[in-house]
Order: structure tokens, then sequence, then C-alpha cells
């Protein structure tokens, strides 16, 4: 889906390819931050992620030269403004390249990650699903528009739970300034 909705139908065709080449920047990252000091030695879990790494960055630009000499005025997606940008906001092709790499890997996982969480958290308590699935079935009756998602009211109060129970993207921590409670303690 990310692949689909940032950068369209060409990427996406190699959606299989591209998860199973984000997996050793994952392994890599997963790993206690001792073992992810940058090291130039093979046979490790950064080398597989570097060679992963070109392998992602070849795909990408064949699908910039693939539009550049091919440009489409039917679609335009991320990619395509990327590529269409002129004047300060002009991107090199590194650049761009690094840009699609990270939105890949930023919305891939943590949408995937989520949503099976949140999946299986509901299915665990039989209230929680009954009460997703009669709001799902008042809700999504209607007809779908801009003002559908906010009424999901008792779903977007499940996912917030979930993400507080299940975070993604914590590799990234952060330290509290000042102590927190939770309101359930
Ligand atoms: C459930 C879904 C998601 C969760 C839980 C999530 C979580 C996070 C977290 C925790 C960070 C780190 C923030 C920080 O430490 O500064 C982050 C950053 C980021 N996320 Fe997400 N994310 C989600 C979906 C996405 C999607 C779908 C995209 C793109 C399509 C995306 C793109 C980014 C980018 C580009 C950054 C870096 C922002 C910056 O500092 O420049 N994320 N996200």
């Amino acid at each position: 889906m990310v692949l689909n909705v940032l950068f369209g139908a060409g990427l996406n065709e190699r959606a299989v390819e591209i998860g199973m080449l984000m997996e050793p920047a994952k392994e890599y990252l997963e790993q206690s931050a001792l073992r992810q000091l940058p090291h130039p030695f093979p046979y490790t879990r950064r080398s597989r992620a570097r060679a992963t790494r070109q392998e992602l960055d070849r795909i990408v630009d064949a699908e910039m030269q693939r539009r550049r000499a091919a440009p489409s005025a039917a679609s335009s997606d991320l990619l395509d403004t990327l590529l269409a940008a002129r004047g300060p906001d002009r991107l090199t092709d590194a650049e761009i390249r690094d840009q699609v790499v990270t939105l890949i890997g930023a919305g891939y996982d943590t949408t995937t990650s989520s949503l099976s969480w949140a999946t299986l958290r509901a299915a665990s308590d039989p209230d929680v699903w009954q009460r997703l699935r009669t709001e799902a079935d008042e809700v999504l009756a209607g007809e779908l528009g801009p003002t559908t998602v906010p009424r999901l009211v008792y779903a977007g109060a499940v996912v917030r739970e979930t993400l507080r129970l299940h975070p993604a993207g914590v590799f990234s921590p952060r330290q509290a300034v000042r102590d927190v409670q939770s309101a359930r303690s």
C-alpha cells in the first residue's frame, strides 16, 4: 500500500522484492546500539544491509530513469513531484533516492505492525471486537467520504490504544523530561 500510494504502480509491481530488500536493514536496526556501530566488515548484518540498500537504490534509479524517458501526464504521485521540482526545491538524484527509501522504510513496517497488533488485541477481546463491528456496520453502511474516518470514533480509540501499547518506531527513543503517570494506575 505504501508503495502504491506514494510511488504508483511502477514500484508497486516489485513490492515483494522491495519488502525482502528492507529486511536486512530492519535486522541491523533491531540489534543493540553497540552492534549498530558503523564498520566495514563483510559477512555481517551491516554488510548485508549495505548490499540490499545498493540493490534498492538500483531499483529506484531504474524507476527514475523510466519516468524521465517516458513522462506520464496521466498520473502524478510523490516520485513525479520530487522529479518535477525546480529551483530551490530541486533535489539531486541521490537526495530523491534517499527520500524514496526513507519513506518506504518509515511507512512500511510501522503501518503493518500497528495494524497487526490492533487486529490481534481487538480480536482477543470479544467486547472490543463486537463494538468495532457494530460501529463499522453503522458508519460504513452509508456513503464513504472525507467525514467517514472521523466518525469511526471507537476504531480511532482502538488505534490510539494499540499505538500506546505497541508503539512502532521504538528504535528512536525519547526520554520524558518529567515523570508521567498512566491514566490507569
Ligand atoms: C502506524 C503508522 C506509523 C507510526 C506509528 C509512525 C511512527 C513514527 C515515529 C515514532 C517516528 C519518529 C519520530 C521521531 O523520533 O522524530 C516517525 C518518523 C517518520 N515517519 Fe512515521 N509512523 C507511521 C507511519 C508512517 C508513514 C505511513 C510514513 C510515510 C509514508 C511515515 C514517514 C515518516 C517519516 C518520513 C519520518 C521521519 C520524520 C523526520 O524526522 O523527518 N510514517 N514515524
